[in-house]
């Protein structure tokens, strides 16, 4: 089943809903648990974050079989290039995020954990207890740089996407977002 322009599928609704509201819990737990130091969230932050990867894998995969879908809006060419460019930022998005978190924690010596069962395992420091020794310190800053700056950037991002979105269904009065929403 493939998107027309009347209609979107259940799988591009279903992943774009799944994938959207856990990247944004995502961004959200991410600045709030590293700002406030609350090292409880870690964990579970990460977890997500791997389990995601293969959903967002999954949609990239359906969304270059589907290819992109077609505006129903009015919204000029201008507008149509910023609305295709921010799609593509929030699809490579989906798979650098959680790709430069696993770098940064897995290469850090800081393992990845999914909830409780190790993907890969600490590398403990022996000679100071509580420490640990990276596996790679070069690709674990370069994770560390990437996960950062395209964490706040995707913040923006996503920003402009929810205000286009409700730009549409507000002022717009177009079927933008109700298309989005299976209706
Ligand atoms: C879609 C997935 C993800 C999103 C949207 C996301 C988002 C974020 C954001 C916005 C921050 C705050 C950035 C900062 O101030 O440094 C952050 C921090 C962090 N993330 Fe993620 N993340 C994701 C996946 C992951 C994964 C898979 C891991 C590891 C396996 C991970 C590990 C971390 C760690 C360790 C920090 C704290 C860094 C520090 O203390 O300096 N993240 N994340
Ligand atoms: C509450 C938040 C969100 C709302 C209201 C929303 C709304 C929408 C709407 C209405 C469309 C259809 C645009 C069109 O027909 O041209 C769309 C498409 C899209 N959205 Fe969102 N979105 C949200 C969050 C997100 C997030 C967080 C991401 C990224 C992780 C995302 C990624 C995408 C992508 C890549 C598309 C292109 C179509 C597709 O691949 O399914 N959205 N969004």
């Amino acid at each position: 089943m493939r998107d027309s322009e009347q209609q979107f599928s259940k799988w591009t609704i279903g992943l774009h809903w799944l994938v959207g509201i856990t990247f944004i819990a995502l961004l959200i737990t991410g600045v709030v648990m590293k700002e406030a130091g609350i090292y409880a969230l870690y964990p579970i932050h990460k977890s997500v974050g791997i389990l995601l990867v293969l959903v967002a894998l999954a949609r990239v995969f359906w969304r270059s079989r589907n290819g992109w879908p077609k505006p129903v809006g009015n919204s000029g060419p201008g507008m149509r290039l910023v609305a295709h460019l921010v799609h593509w930022m929030l699809l490579i998005g989906t798979l650098l995020m959680p790709i430069s978190g696993m770098m940064m924690s897995g290469a850090g010596g800081h393992g990845l954990p999914i909830f409780g069962w190790q993907l890969l395992a600490m590398n403990p420091d022996p000679a100071n207890p509580g420490e640990v020794i990276p596996l790679n310190a070069t690709v674990a800053e370069w994770g560390h740089i990437l996960h950062e700056l395209a964490g706040y950037m995707l913040i923006a991002v996503v920003v402009l996407h929810v205000a286009g979105a409700l730009k549409h269904h507000w002022i717009d009065k177009d079927r933008t977002l109700t298309r989005m929403l299976g209706r």
